[in-house]
């Protein structure tokens, strides 16, 4: 790939981001987050946000300029996420971008956020190149994927409803656990025992369907019908049942399908992948069946701009770039 100054943003939820990488190689990292001011609401607010990146964008960006050691007229691109994600959130970003790709005459790339996900990885290994087979598992998408080419992918399998970041912020609540979900709750799972038979997230019978709210219903009514009997119970043996019931089915046909397909390299990308009992499980089962597995570092799984500048490349690779009335998109299929 080649060796161009690429600067990356990303802004789509309460991460504000900035990154500099130089062709594969990750010059700096910023990153600012509302995430404590956002757990006295018990969720992400998007106004606040908004005023959260507008406050920190500059900051972020000078920042990941000065770690790298470059001054902005050495950048050969400016790639940002336009979507999916808050819009209020998203614009901060894309609107500073733009802004800056213009005054500097360089190309506006516009990443969509979910590749940006995607492409953490080729950040960790030098020598990552396609295929491989993904699991994706964020708060707003869950899916297993065979990345084809560098800009061509076929999902195998994804969730007919909710994410597995949602269904872990959403079993957070239900614990009392604070914002945000995932961590807080792979800690008190951490303290139990999985001895609570929860549904798997797999759809009975299916091979490529994975649902996720039927095993958080099954939780909220364990917890509401223990409360209301007034039985105690361990909220660490729900935290650890409800974390393999959602993870395992995930690993296993992550690695059934690498198998099958006979592609011999796994990557895992997403919040959802820092979590310790998925990745522990995930080094086991690819440890098992002979298989290459490139696992991002936990700070690059949840959001991050060098992912953002990562996809970046690709995209200025092949020749993608966007024009300055684009918009920010709060969804965007994943294919
Ligand atoms: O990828 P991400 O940072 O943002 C989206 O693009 O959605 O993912 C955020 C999600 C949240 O649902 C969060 O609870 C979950 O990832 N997450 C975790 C962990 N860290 C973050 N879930 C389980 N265990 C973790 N350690
Ligand atoms: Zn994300």
């Amino acid at each position: 790939m080649e060796e161009k100054f690429i600067l990356g943003i990303e802004s789509s939820c309460d991460e504000t981001a900035a990154a500099v990488i130089c062709g594969r190689r990750l010059l700096s990292n910023v990153i600012f987050s509302s995430a404590t001011e956002q757990a006295k609401y018990g969720g992400v607010v998007p106004e606040i946000a908004s005023r959260a990146h507008t406050e920190a964008v500059d900051e972020a960006v000078k920042q990941a300029l000065n770690e790298a050691g470059l001054t902005v007229k050495e950048l050969d691109a400016v790639a940002v996420t336009y979507g999916a994600g808050l819009l209020g959130a998203l614009l901060v970003g894309l609107s500073f971008a733009k802004s800056l790709a213009y005054s500097l005459n360089i190309p506006l790339i516009a990443v969509n956020h979910i590749r940006g996900h995607l492409a953490a990885a080729y950040l960790c290994d030098n020598n990552l190149k396609p295929p491989y087979i993904t699991l994706l598992a964020s708060g707003g998408h869950t899916a297993i994927i065979h990345i084809k080419t560098y800009t061509e992918f076929e999902v195998l399998a994804s969730t007919s409803d909710d994410a597995a970041g949602e269904a872990f912020d959403k079993v957070a609540r239900v614990l009392g656990l604070p914002y945000p979900g995932g961590p807080n709750v792979q800690r008190l799972a951490e303290g139990g025992e999985a001895v609570i038979d929860f549904p798997p997230s797999l759809v009975r019978g299916s091979n490529t369907q994975f649902s996720y709210s039927g095993l958080k219903t099954s939780v909220i009514n364990y917890c509401h019908t223990a409360e209301q009997k007034g039985e105690q119970f361990s909220k660490a043996d729900v935290a650890a049942s409800f974390q393999k019931a959602a993870i395992d089915p995930l690993v296993k046909k992550t690695v059934e399908n690498a198998v099958k397909l006979n592609v011999g390299t796994v990557t895992a990308g997403g919040g959802v992948s820092a979590n310790g009992y998925l990745r522990e499980r995930l080094k086991a089962e690819c440890k098992k069946h002979n298989l290459k597995l490139v696992l991002p570092e936990k700070g690059f799984c949840t959001d991050n701009g060098a992912m953002i500048a990562m996809e970046g490349l690709i995209q200025y690779n092949a020749g993608n770039f966007a024009k300055m009335n684009i918009n920010a998109c709060a969804q965007i299929p994943l294919k």
